[in-house]
């Protein structure tokens, strides 16, 4: 193995060399959308609708305004609201207890697995009751949830589950691509997602044509036909732009999906060569699942996180912390009443683990000095205090 370069920025994120290679590509699409002047839904985001809806595998695709109305759309159009309940997991980005909690529903938490920071089935039954409408199963850092086993519970007790794959685009549980898996499912286009758009965006999939349907008329304040008003929606309509720029990118996605990978596994190869995996768990992913790898989260002792983190971005490393705090301790969910110690796994997650940069153009070297600057820190200074850790 060669040596590891002795420095070297690595952005945790780099937008930039990705708009490089498809600036060309990009900028025609942009003109004909100003051409057109049709700038709100339109023939663009219905174009994207139709190649997003065969891409997961659905029968149906609507685009709205973001990932979090992705996941609040679908809850107001099966119905959720004040007494109901619904299930999530408390590790994962704010949007998916937001939605619940926006509807007037109590966001009711089940705790992750260690190993893949998903929604432990095992745990979900014991928490359904009479009140329990839908489940929502996070595809976490782009890995699906065992869909399998959370439908299970969901047929037994006629729930609804909507999937939350803002993360995860193009993922696979046992053959079949994430957003095909629930009743419906919610997918962002923010930048950093691995189909992220040049601003905020999303879009939900479904196989249910009058769900659809309603989706569509939420989006426009319950608008069909025009001006008349049935139900209360809001305005979370999908630009023109966004759609058009999105389509290019999505001819690139199964590519950059791969490089993703790519990357992924040499991470592995150089934990490995490094002799750091006795210290450090890496992502695992689990039999039948194909991860698309939207973050690389490492875990690390919770007593070297952050000075680990200090350390890599003293080198120019960019590094981040998804989620510091677990949703079930965010004080505007107080009244839920939760207290630490309520999730202790993912409360754990909260404290270990630690994202590393990861996009398609990260380079061989980069990705060598990211890890031989782990290395490095270890041998500076965590040994002792690892050590002194276990005999603790
Ligand atoms: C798991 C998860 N759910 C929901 C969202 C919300 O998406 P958006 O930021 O597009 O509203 C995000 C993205 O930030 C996310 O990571």
């Amino acid at each position: 193995m060669s040596a590891a370069p002795r420095s070297l920025s690595v952005p945790a994120l780099n937008l930039k060399a990705q708009y490089e290679t498809i600036r060309d590509e990009i900028e025609p699409v942009v003109r004909r959308v100003l051409e057109s002047q049709m700038f709100v839904l339109g023939p663009e985001v219905e174009e994207l609708e139709k190649e997003l809806a065969v891409y997961c595998g659905s029968a149906r695709a609507v685009g709205c305004a973001s990932g979090s109305d992705a996941l609040l759309l679908p809850l107001m159009a099966l119905g959720v609201g004040p007494g109901d309940e619904v299930i999530t997991t408390p590790y994962s980005f704010f949007a998916t207890a937001g939605s619940i909690w926006r509807t007037g529903a109590k966001p009711v938490f089940v705790d992750i697995e260690p190993d893949t920071y998903n929604l432990d089935p095992s745990l979900v039954e014991a928490a359904v009751t009479p009140r329990t409408k839908a489940i929502i199963p996070v595809h976490l850092y782009g890995q699906a949830a065992d869909m399998d086993a959370i439908a299970a519970i969901a047929t037994k007790h006629s729930l609804h589950v909507i999937e939350d794959a803002a993360q995860a685009i193009g993922a696979l549980y046992k053959g079949k691509r994430v957003g095909g898996l629930g009743h419906i499912a919610a997918f962002s286009f923010y930048p950093s997602k691995n189909l992220g758009g040049f601003g905020d965006g999303g879009l939900m999939t479904t196989d249910d044509p009058v769900v659809a349907r309603t989706l569509g008329r939420l989006r426009v304040h319950g608008m069909e036909p025009k001006y008349y008003h049935h139900e209360v929606g809001f305005n979370s309509r999908l630009d023109a732009l966004q759609a058009a720029i999105l389509r290019v990118k999505l001819k690139r996605l199964d590519g950059w999906t791969f490089e993703r990978r790519q990357a992924a596994a040499r991470y592995h190869l150089l934990f490995e060569a490094h002799g750091l995996t006795e210290w450090i768990s890496l992502p695992r992913e689990r039999e039948g699942h194909v991860s698309v790898f939207n973050q690389y989260v490492i875990r690390v002792p919770a007593s070297m996180r952050d000075a680990l983190r200090e350390s890599l971005s003293s080198r120019q490393i960019g590094t981040e912390i998804y989620y510091p705090v677990p949703l079930h301790l965010q004080s505007c969910f107080a009244s839920l009443g939760h207290k630490p110690g309520d999730f202790p796994h993912s409360e754990a997650a909260s404290r270990e683990t630690l994202a590393l940069p990861i996009y398609p153009e990260l380079t061989d070297d980069q990705q060598r000095f990211v890890v031989g600057s782990i290395r490095q820190f270890m041998d500076a200074h965590a040994h002792g205090r690892l050590a002194a850790d276990r005999a603790a």
